[in-house]
């Protein structure tokens, strides 16, 4: 077959999409959706990677927390519009298929794995530092370092049972996940109400000072893990086949889980810095560990051991996710036909369910969670990137009257917000001696704001989705440069299996 651009670049059209006869159960509503959310959202990031982020940065992190909401709440609200329209399993997969064609799309389903698959690596494994802490106090210890050959292997057994389990709970249906979801969240959310309502009693302002002991740089290193934790909101819409009405519901559900989630993560970390110095916070369980340090281990006995319930809550819907996205692809002829084969009895995805399983239960026996967490976070962004140029290019284009009734960004020229907030920029750094030399430190980045500014400027984008692209660069050009190699290595991969596999069996041309 004969590889061209008009190939690389065709579009799904969104009729076919919408006429794709869904064999899933429908059984969600904005209730359950928000609880997916929420179930999705906190978690690891908040029990775990939170201790590294206050130990370099101080109380300071709460302004990356308010930065990178600001940042998923542009996302989101993409998202929303997006799923509103389109409201398909393959989530940003397919609204990138209908907008800017095939490889696109390819490449966000292959990245997509990032988000689901290896953020699921990193939770079982959080689960499993909390799980090992929790029956060492019972005194049970599980080994998890071995020798072969003369050379040491870590096998974390405790991480691969979990995924197993979870697995199967996704394997025998929808509605046994949203049931065990459901309770799972409830608990979650009690706990952590607990946690700050305790929490704000043994606060020592002093604590807070200095704002930020390590400066900005201290404060940006945390900038995965922070990402972290506010990954998830957009994995709801990967259920959107399941959902009683998705085109209202998935919109609601997103941004209610993104606000509830912020409010939690800022108090959270106004505790924990307050109760302990930030120095101390350097921990793998630092919510039960703030508490141990202040004589409550009764309660801190308690933290872990609800963490290990919750944290299960957060592998439960990637593990929903990622099956989905595969289903989609599948259905697409880009993934062999396997993976959308739907269980006769459980209507669920069931090859991909158990694919997932597998992939994430082997890395999860081996790998060590930071260089995990920071290679999902670039693969979550990359994702936000194409979703936000996904609605400015579609806001551009579509006829905006056909979906009078479905959530929409409002549309703000961006010529005129975005001129007014360069000139005052200028003029307050002016006003106040900034030395503008600093942008010279980070090229990349300075160059990538003003040429989205410049394009957006020039061709009157809509500003809400502009505002998220911006956001969205900064966040991911401050990845270490580590985590950048292994991304591109990955998409490699993907565009190797896109030519030698997907181009040639892709439904849009052998159909
Ligand atoms: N946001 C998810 C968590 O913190 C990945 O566990």
């Amino acid at each position: 077959m004969q590889i061209t651009l008009k190939n690389l670049f065709q579009k799904k059209s969104f009729e076919l999409t919408s006429k794709e006869d869904s064999k899933l159960n429908k059984t969600l509503s904005v209730k359950d959706l928000t609880l997916f959310g929420i179930a999705a959202i906190v978690g690891a990031g908040i029990f775990s990677t939170i201790g590294t982020a206050a130990h370099q940065g101080g109380v300071g992190v709460i302004l990356l927390f308010v930065f990178t909401a600001i940042s998923c709440g542009f996302s989101a609200v993409c998202y929303a519009h997006l799923a509103a329209r389109i409201p398909n399993s393959g989530s940003a997969y397919t609204y990138t298929y209908i907008i800017f064609g095939e490889f696109l799309a390819w490449i966000i389903g292959w990245d997509l794995f990032m988000e689901y698959a290896v953020s699921n690596v990193a939770v079982a494994i959080s689960w499993s530092g909390y799980f090992q802490n929790f029956i060492k106090g019972f005194g049970f210890v599980i080994p998890t370092e071995f020798s072969f050959f003369n050379s040491n292997l870590h096998i974390d057994f405790p991480a691969a049972a979990i995924t197993i389990i979870i697995t199967y709970i996704c394997y025998i249906g929808i509605e046994e996940s949203k049931k065990i979801n459901n309770i799972l969240v409830i608990i979650k959310l009690a706990v952590l109400a607990l946690i700050i309502g305790i929490g704000f009693f043994y606060v020592h302002t002093e604590n807070w000072q200095p704002f930020a002991p390590n400066g900005y740089s201290g404060i940006i290193t945390g900038i995965s893990s922070i990402f972290f934790a506010y990954i998830g909101f957009d994995a709801l819409s990967t259920t959107a086949e399941e959902c009683k009405n998705p085109k209202k519901d998935i919109p609601k559900a997103m941004l209610l889980s993104l606000v509830i989630s912020t409010l939690i993560y800022v108090l959270i970390t106004l505790v924990i810095t307050g109760i302990i110095s930030y120095t101390k916070l350097n921990v793998a369980d630092p919510l039960a560990f703030v508490f141990t340090s202040i004589g409550l281990n009764m309660f801190s006995g308690f933290i872990s051991f609800i963490s290990i319930i919750t944290l299960s809550s957060v592998i439960l819907v990637y593990q929903l996710g990622q099956p989905r996205i595969w289903m989609a692809m599948s259905r697409d002829g880009l993934l062999p036909k396997i993976f959308s084969k739907i269980h006769p009895i459980y209507k669920t995805p069931s090859f991909s369910t158990i694919i997932t399983g597998i992939l994430v239960m082997l890395p999860a026996l081996f790998c060590d969670i930071n260089s995990i967490v920071d290679l999902t976070s670039i693969g979550t962004l990359f994702a936000f990137c194409l979703v936000c140029a996904g609605v400015i290019y579609k806001t551009r284009v579509e006829e905006t009257s056909q979906h009078a009734n479905t959530f929409s960004i409002p549309y703000y020229n961006s010529r005129f917000f975005l001129s007014i907030a360069i000139f005052c920029l200028i003029i307050l750094g002016v006003y106040f001696d900034f030395d503008f030399n600093v942008l010279l430190l980070n090229k990349i980045l300075v160059a990538s704001i003003l040429l989205i500014s410049t394009l957006a400027i020039i061709y009157q984008f809509s500003l809400i989705p502009t505002l998220g692209l911006i956001f969205n660069s900064c966040l991911i050009l401050q990845l270490p440069a580590d985590s950048w190699y292994r991304f591109l290595i990955w998409l490699g991969v993907g565009i190797i299996i896109y030519f030698t596999y997907s181009i040639k069996n892709s439904k849009l041309r052998t159909a």
